[in-house]
């Protein structure tokens, strides 16, 4: 069986470091995430010790998870912050942290989002087109306040992974060809208020091999020899996020195999290494739990039907995606057999497993949703004006409600209803 670090069991029932499940279960309701602070940290320590000896800041991806409490967590740490739009750039800065440590990443980056960035003097904003840079050229000149820039290059690398979450391939929409970008960087020469200080790519996500990653590293440094010889000096290497981590049986190598790969590239040259992981950092410190509400049993398929649903995880309905499921009450005693466990939603979609081979389940027995830190609350949504989980944070024995449950009153709070007559 996998092992979840700080979910385990004790005397049958699952814990999350000191705390049982059933008891979170019963005093706040499901559906609802649970994170252990402890496996959060031990991942950010990991990270940071995997590259101790290089220049090196690592820049958490809030798309993982943008819980303020997570974010302030990092910031107290010392991340530094990946992120998207400004929405997550308000969370960061709510959060408390560094503005200087805030790389801007984004694929569609609107004029409004560039301006608070630019205004807010973040550490990078890293440009995708030759179109957006133009655009910032334009703004960073009118606002006169120094605009810290990377260029997003498309290494053309195949991250083997899932193709919606690939990155890294000429045909995709993301970042600059990388024969296209030198002239790019060159137009920036005697340029006051656009500064290029790094270089930035991002291949993909869920990568479990190192191979594609040191190609893509390989690639990088690679264009920098010509951007050195151009005369361009820059101060960091920004090789995006992606590091895997184990949802099944896959083998995710551990943050150290990537620095065998990355730091003998950064030692020589006394770049800044800038990491971007999200999923790496809380995919496995996070759980969603759920009652089981009903088994339906017909004549092909035994379904465990449970009260979460694509809306709170879509992980499984968007990519097909594997997670583990535990009984919160351990039952190997009883029979093995074989289900669709599946959420309320009218959408055939709605599963979080498809013959998968479970003891026996039970109506009113709370299944673990495992690896839901990341890429599960953030992009949960209220379809079938469904109420979003709320969310937990636990330290040792300490409980903190980290998000209510959505109120009814909050899903039509925005919309404005015709007036009657
Ligand atoms: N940097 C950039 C520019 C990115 O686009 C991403 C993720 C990251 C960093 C963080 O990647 P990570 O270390 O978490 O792999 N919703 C999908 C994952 C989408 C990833 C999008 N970009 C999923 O649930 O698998």
């Amino acid at each position: 069986m996998i092992q979840f670090p700080e979910f385990e069991y004790r005397q049958n029932t699952l814990f999350v470091e000191d705390v049982a499940i059933p008891e979170l279960a019963f005093q706040y309701g499901t559906p609802c995430y649970i994170y252990s602070q402890a496996a959060l940290y031990a991942q950010w320590n990991a990270l940071r010790d995997a590259f101790s000896d290089i220049s090196f800041l690592p820049c958490y991806s809030v798309k993982a998870n943008s819980n303020i409490a997570i974010l302030q967590l990092l910031a107290q740490w010392g991340s530094g912050f990946d992120i998207v739009s400004v929405g997550e750039l308000d969370r960061v800065l709510l959060a408390g942290g560094a503005p200087e440590k805030i790389m801007f990443s984004g694929v569609v980056k609107r004029e409004d989002e560039l301006r608070k960035a630019i205004h807010s003097r973040i550490g990078c904003i890293n440009i995708e087109s030759k179109y957006e840079l133009e655009k910032i050229v334009e703004i960073a000149s009118e606002m006169q306040i120094p605009a810290k820039i990377s260029l997003r290059i498309n290494p053309d690398v195949d991250a083997k992974t899932h193709p919606y979450i690939a990155t890294g391939l000429k045909e995709s929409k993301f970042g600059i060809d990388i024969d296209q970008a030198l002239p790019l960087y060159l137009s920036l020469k005697d340029n006051p208020w656009v500064v290029p200080v790094g270089i930035d790519c991002h291949i993909g996500s869920q990568i479990t091999n190192t191979q594609p990653y040191k190609e893509a590293a390989v690639h990088v440094f690679e264009f920098i020899k010509d951007l050195e010889q151009a005369g361009i000096e820059l101060q960091h290497v920004d090789l995006g996020g992606g590091f895997g981590i184990r949802y099944d049986q896959e083998q995710a190598p551990k943050f150290s195999a990537f620095a065998d790969v990355i730091t003998p590239l950064f030692s020589e040259k006394g770049y800044q290494l800038i990491l971007e992981p999200g999923r790496s950092i809380i995919g496995n410190a996070g759980v969603l739990i759920t009652t089981i509400e009903y088994i339906k049993e017909t004549s092909v398929t035994s379904f465990a039907m449970v009260d979460a649903a694509m809306n709170d995880l879509i992980r499984p309905a968007l990519y097909d995606a594997w997670h583990a499921l535990l009984p919160v009450n351990r039952n190997d005693e009883r029979v093995i057999k074989e289900y669709d466990v599946v959420g309320p939603v009218c959408e055939s979609g709605d599963f979080f497993a498809r013959k998968r081979s479970l003891n026996e389940l039970r109506r009113g027995e709370l299944l673990a949703i495992m690896s839901a830190g990341a890429y599960a609350m953030t992009m949960a949504s209220n379809y079938n004006s469904r109420q979003r989980p709320c969310e937990l944070l636990i330290n040792g024995e300490d409980i903190q409600l980290i998000r209510r449950r959505d109120a009814l009153e909050e899903l039509w709070a925005n919309e404005v209803a015709l007036p009657t007559t």
